[in-house]
């Protein structure tokens, strides 16, 4: 039977997203029926609400979430009605060419739903990041749920969904942090402050947290920044040099994704350092850099998709770090709030006023 749920959808570009109602057909085979319980806000649907992601609106946004599964289709073992998931929007198919060379956390063809959700007119929805969780109920890929302790509340579990994940990652899987390091992460908002606390989880011993926004700042030490670097006060790169013996930081993460935070990345790591992309650009932006400097600096300049982080192995053990106090995902949480706060909580994003808002079901 087709369900009938209130969700957040944004119609066209730039306009407030709107409460709809929203139809969503029984799981067929491979697909996962979810009550979702708690839903975060992130930058991405900010981005796609404005137009930056593609133009399939109307878009029904969210896409950081945890629930509880109601039902799956034929053929799926993966899950059952009652597991307790994270949903994650990089499912990986096992069959491609990334997957047939163990390594899935590229996997190339990851899976979503195969049947749409509409609006009760018919339209289709293109769910957010192919999950689209701002809703009571969303139908997913199976392999998009993964299991994980049900001790962990929702409103801090379904942050590894998404921008905690991310963040986490960029640092312990892309940046591959590890002891003695330093770390400098640009951008300490979601994003960032995760990658503040990846990189201090994977034993960096100076880690510095760069923002515009004194109040990030202040986040970003309490997660776990040595040192802070306000970049409208102080040039970053010599500041970045100046922290690290005159030379620059061994791994550093742009968490915005702007040409002149990429620059500043770019200069502010050591020779043979790593530049870890995880904020995501703006389409039409381009960089220009000496390609000498490139040559001459040597190291690695990568990207991180959700933090090269592969669901099945990272959302459980995550969880078994936030249940025995090694993880703070609750500080994250700036506030909880129901469906029709999302343009609130977009405002608030912003002005830099939240980390993350969560909507509550
Ligand atoms: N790669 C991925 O898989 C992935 C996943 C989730 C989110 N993201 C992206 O990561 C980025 C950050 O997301 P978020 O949720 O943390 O957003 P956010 O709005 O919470 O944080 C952005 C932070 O960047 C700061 N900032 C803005 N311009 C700056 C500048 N020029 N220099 C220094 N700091 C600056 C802001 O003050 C803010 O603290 C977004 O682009 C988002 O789309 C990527
Ligand atoms: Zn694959
Ligand atoms: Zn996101």
């Amino acid at each position: 039977m087709v369900q009938r749920v209130r969700g957040v959808v944004a119609r066209e570009k730039g306009a407030p997203v709107t409460i709809e109602t929203v139809l969503v057909p029984e799981p067929g085979p491979g697909e996962a029926l979810v009550a979702i319980q708690a839903c975060g806000v992130c930058h991405t649907d900010l981005h796609y609400r404005e137009g930056g992601i593609n133009d399939e609106f109307p878009f029904l946004l969210g896409h950081e979430a945890a629930g509880v599964v109601e039902a799956v289709g034929d053929g799926v073992t993966d899950v059952a009605a009652g597991d307790y998931v994270i949903l994650n929007w990089r499912a990986v198919c096992g069959q491609c060419r990334a997957c047939r060379r163990g390594r899935p956390q590229y996997c190339f063809d990851t899976h979503n739903a195969t049947q749409q959700m509409t609006l009760e007119d018919g339209t289709v929805l293109s769910p957010a990041l192919g999950i689209g969780a701002f809703v009571e109920k969303t139908l997913v890929a199976s392999g998009q749920c993964t299991k994980v302790d049900p001790a962990a509340p929702a409103t801090a579990a379904g942050l590894l969904g998404c921008g905690v994940m991310a963040g986490l990652g960029a640092a312990m899987n892309t940046g591959g942090v590890s002891r003695g390091d330093s770390v400098a992460v640009i951008g300490c908002g979601g994003v960032g402050n995760a990658a503040v606390m990846g990189a201090r989880l994977a034993g960096a011993t100076r880690i510095i947290g760069i923002d515009i926004d004194d109040r990030k700042l202040g986040w970003a030490t309490e997660f776990g920044a040595t040192h802070t670097v306000n970049s409208r006060e102080q040039d970053p790169v010599a500041a970045v040099r100046e922290l690290t013996g005159g030379f620059g930081a061994d791994v550093v993460i742009d968490a915005v994704g702007q040409p002149e935070t990429y620059r500043q990345a770019f200069y502010a790591r050591d020779l043979a350092g790593t530049v870890v992309l995880v904020g995501v650009p703006a389409p039409d932006t381009t960089i220009e850099l000496p390609l000498i400097d490139v040559f001459g600096r040597g190291g690695a300049l990568k990207s991180s998709w959700y933090g090269d982080c592969l669901p099945s192995r990272d959302f459980p053990m995550l969880i078994d770090l936030y249940l025995q106090g090694r993880l703070d995902l609750d500080r994250f949480v700036s506030e909880t709030i129901a469906l029709d706060g999302i343009e609130d909580a977009f405002a608030k994003m912003h002005r830099g006023e939240v980390l993350r808002s969560v909507v509550v079901f």
